[in-house]
């Protein structure tokens, strides 16, 4: 027998972890657990549930399911906490979470276990990534802790912070969301998933064994009323959440309004492309690790496999041959490559789609080997899908790939971003002219090049569209838990009482005295046929501007979505074409002045003030164009991670009444600096800044529908562009109540959503700068491993 098939033959023996260290833990705390609140273990009133091993159906320990009573004593003892942690310095607050990390990685051996058990993740995971993962977050938080002082000078704590995290990454999730809290200053109240609490729990205890103070991590364990509990605290001042894009729904719903701010990381369907050129062997292995690690429950796994169309059948074999030789088994073994769904509901669910799916005419593979009884699902792979069917289009969260093909790069993008979700992508090719083509073509948050499943504190994290907002890890996750510095508020300049119906005074006589609306470069006139009148201060009428209504908004979208090209065009350019603007506003200064005096009855003074700071600010943006620049991370691995700072994309934008040119051009300018393509709604009361701003448009080379800008009542039209599908963001700037009504109505498609109040926008600090752009932007990372 030769050496080479004594190799292939051989068959792997049980090498099993023992988990006795983490039952003896248990049985330390007899198997039950209440809940960590103030720094000491509370029982509760409210009910029991069980957490199981889903690899045996063993029963681990009773848990308690937290009542809104103990949420709400939870909230209580974080804000005492609050007091003095945020006051603490930076460099102290390190000193904990350095004090963390240690302590988590004195107990690794003990984590991963414990998690293994828990979730039925196998140990090599546990081992080898989520532990290692989490210990690095917190030495990387540590970090940031201490340079917050001196790097963060203008933000502050948010205060308590609530926190609901799923499943699928039990102690990981918790990591990203307690590390980057604490760093900043904030307080927590975290909701592990009711399958995974363990690790959470244990993590509570070493939070005591550090001496860390008492309320700054309270956790609460339950089911999903707990979290609901969480999510309508009104003593929370920010909710961050990870799971399903249901429940995301919900919470974006629930935290309209109330002031809360709110990060979304939800699910996906993340494509995984592989050209011709690529090697194929190594793609094989990379779809190994995005769709088989962690059994396929992971938000961005590579779960649509899209090959080019001359390698399909070849490297639908090679991954037929290598999908025959994982291992699914016992998660304590560590030779299992894949372990036990979290729960029999899960796997319920995983079936069903997988069923429907061959109903609908996929074709199945599933390796030969056989797949132990209970909990486990084999690696899947379905073939002979459409675009749209519903295991192309739904995430199974589970081990299923679905694979298609496509001809050329073009295709490839399109295919890819033929999604509802954008949290990540995969590029398989040996030319990086390709890779670095497609990365910004996707729209997804992270996109890996000949790599896939990689992390990194350093590095956010975080979705496009309905895979969520916000992002965690990296610079941008950090700034997710701070919020301005906000200096002793001088009261802002309201919009002067102005009577908004046609009551007083002679109607201006003229020709056609109706500005109209401006939609794809033109003058067009409002669709309903209808204009409003505009009254100076003493009640006469000015002019009539448009009145638009939803068909003026949704042309208004169209010709925005058909300026695509705006979003590639160079800072350069886009720099030109608002100095240009501002060239154009200059020649007519006077002009604009009268134009503000009439309408807001400032002073000439003011008016002339208003006019050279809105000049100041299109400068400003001009100069910004080209110099909002990304950053390069360096992630422990051999690469880099390239965070770049994309165009969100359209952009619909509410002007507030105070300031009418100066707020207008304040947001109309970051947002087409950054890329964007915009449907702005000037002051409902002052829109004649804005109209009389076609003209300066009109001769300042901007390409048509970059600027769109309809008048009419801001409500109505608010309501319509949050609940455009092709609407990106909203960002509003008229009153609580407006805003709150945006927030509900982006719930449908999970817009990003920006709510202001009142601001000095004569400010430079506060009515300009940093806190626009990163508005007018997304955080897209590309990893780019290298080595020859
Ligand atoms: P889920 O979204 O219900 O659970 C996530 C967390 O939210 C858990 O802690 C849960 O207790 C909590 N929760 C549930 N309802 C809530 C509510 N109304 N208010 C506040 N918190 C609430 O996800 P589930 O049911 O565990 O899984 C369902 C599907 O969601 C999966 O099949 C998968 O497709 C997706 N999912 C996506 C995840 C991701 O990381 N993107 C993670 C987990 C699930």
């Amino acid at each position: 027998m030769s050496v080479a098939s004594v190799l292939q033959t051989m068959d792997y023996g049980p090498a099993p972890e023992s988990p006795a260290a983490a039952r003896a833990w248990l049985a330390g705390h007899k198997n039950s657990f209440g809940l960590y609140i103030g720094g000491a273990w509370k029982e509760s009133d409210g009910g029991r549930f069980d957490s199981v091993n889903p690899a045996t159906g063993e029963k681990l320990a009773s848990l308690t399911d937290g009542s809104a009573a103990d949420v709400d004593a939870a909230v209580k003892a974080a804000r005492a906490a609050f007091k003095s942690w945020s006051k603490l310095s930076g460099h102290v607050r390190a000193r904990y979470l350095y004090a963390l990390a240690r302590a988590v990685q004195k107990h690794a051996r003990l984590f991963a276990v414990l998690e293994t058990l828990d979730n039925g993740k196998p140990i090599r995971e546990t081992r080898d990534i989520d532990i290692p993962l989490v210990i690095r977050h917190f030495y990387h938080h540590a970090g940031w802790a201490q340079l917050l002082d001196s790097e963060m000078q203008d933000h502050v704590p948010l205060g308590v912070v609530g926190q609901v995290i799923p499943w699928n990454f039990p102690l990981l999730m918790l990591a990203w969301k307690i590390a980057p809290a604490l760093a900043c200053g904030n307080t927590v109240v975290l909701k592990p998933a009711e399958d995974t609490s363990l690790t959470a729990l244990l993590f509570a205890e070493i939070c005591g064994e550090i001496g860390l103070p008492p309320g700054v991590v309270n956790i609460v364990t339950g089911a999903g009323e707990t979290g609901r509990a969480i999510v309508e605290h009104p003593g929370i001042d920010k909710i961050a959440f990870t799971g399903s894009t249901e429940v995301g729904r919900m919470i974006r719903s629930a935290t309209a309004g109330t002031g809360k701010k709110l990060t979304l990381e939800l699910g996906g369907k993340s494509p995984f492309i592989v050209f011709e050129d690529a090697d194929l062997d190594a793609a094989v292995e990379g779809a190994v690790d995005a769709i088989w690690f962690n059994q396929g429950q992971v938000c961005c796994a590579g779960s649509r496999l899209l090959m080019q169309e001359s390698i399909a059948d070849k490297l639908l074999a090679k991954l037929r041959a290598r999908m025959e030789t994982l291992r699914v088994g016992d998660p304590l073994d560590k030779s299992t490559d894949i372990g036990a769904i979290v729960s029999p509901r899960q796997r319920a669910q995983i079936d069903a789609k997988v069923k429907a799916g061959v109903a609908s005419g996929a074709v199945l593979f599933q390796p030969k080997a056989a797949c132990p009884e209970g909990c486990f699902y084999p690696p899947t792979l379905l073939s002979n899908v459409e675009p749209a069917s519903a295991v192309v289009q739904e995430e199974i969260f589970g081990p299923v790939l679905v694979a298609m093909s496509f001809r050329t790069p073009a295709e490839a993008a399109q295919l890819a971003n033929n999604t509802r979700y954008g949290l990540a992508a995969s590029i398989w090719t040996e030319n990086i002219n390709v890779a670095l083509d497609i990365a910004p073509k996707i729209k997804a948050g992270v996109v890996w090049i000949n790599c896939t499943n990689q992390f990194d504190a350093s590095a956010g994290f975080g979705g496009y569209r309905e895979s969520g907002f916000g992002r965690e890890g990296g610079r941008e996750g950090l700034l997710e838990y701070l919020g301005r510095k906000t200096k002793p508020k001088r009261k802002p300049a309201a919009a002067r009482a102005v009577k908004k119906t046609k009551t007083a005074g002679p109607l201006l006589t003229g020709i056609d005295r109706t500005a109209k609306l401006f939609i794809g470069g033109k003058q067009a006139r409002p669709d309903g046929g209808y204009s409003r009148a505009i009254l100076s201060p003493a009640g006469q009428v000015l002019a009539q501007v448009g009145e638009g209504n939803r068909k003026d908004i949704r042309n208004a979208v169209e010709a925005a979505f058909k300026a695509e090209s705006w979003s590639a065009t160079s800072g350069h350019a886009r720099a030109q074409i608002l100095y240009y603007c501002a060239e154009n506003l200059a020649a007519r200064g006077e002009e604009f002045a009268q134009r503000l005096t009439q309408m807001t009855g400032a002073s000439p003074r003011e008016a002339i003030r208003e006019v050279e700071a809105s000049l100041a600010r299109l400068f400003s943006y001009a100069a910004w164009a080209d110099k909002y620049d990304g950053l390069v991370h360096n992630p422990p691995l051999r690469g880099v991670v390239l965070a770049m700072n994309e165009a969100i994309g359209t952009i619909g934008i509410l002007c507030p009444d105070e300031a009418p040119l100066l707020s207008f051009i304040s947001l109309l300018a970051p947002a087409v600096a950054m890329g964007n393509r915009i449907v702005i709604v000037p002051s409902e009361v002052h829109p004649l800044a804005a109209t009389d701003f076609y003209q300066v448009l009109e001769t300042s080379d901007l390409p048509a529908g970059v600027i769109n800008i309809v008048t009419g009542g801001r409500d109505s039209l608010a309501q319509t562009l949050a609940e455009h599908g092709n609407v990106e963001a909203v960002w509003h700037f008229g009153g609580t109540e407006g805003g709150a009504r945006v927030e509900r109505a982006s719930a449908g498609d999970l817009k990003r959503v920006w709510i202001s109040g009142p601001m000095d926008w004569f400010d430079p600090v506060e009515g300009e700068g940093r806190q626009f752009l990163r508005q007018a932007t997304q955080v897209k990372n590309v990893w780019v491993p290298y080595g020859a």
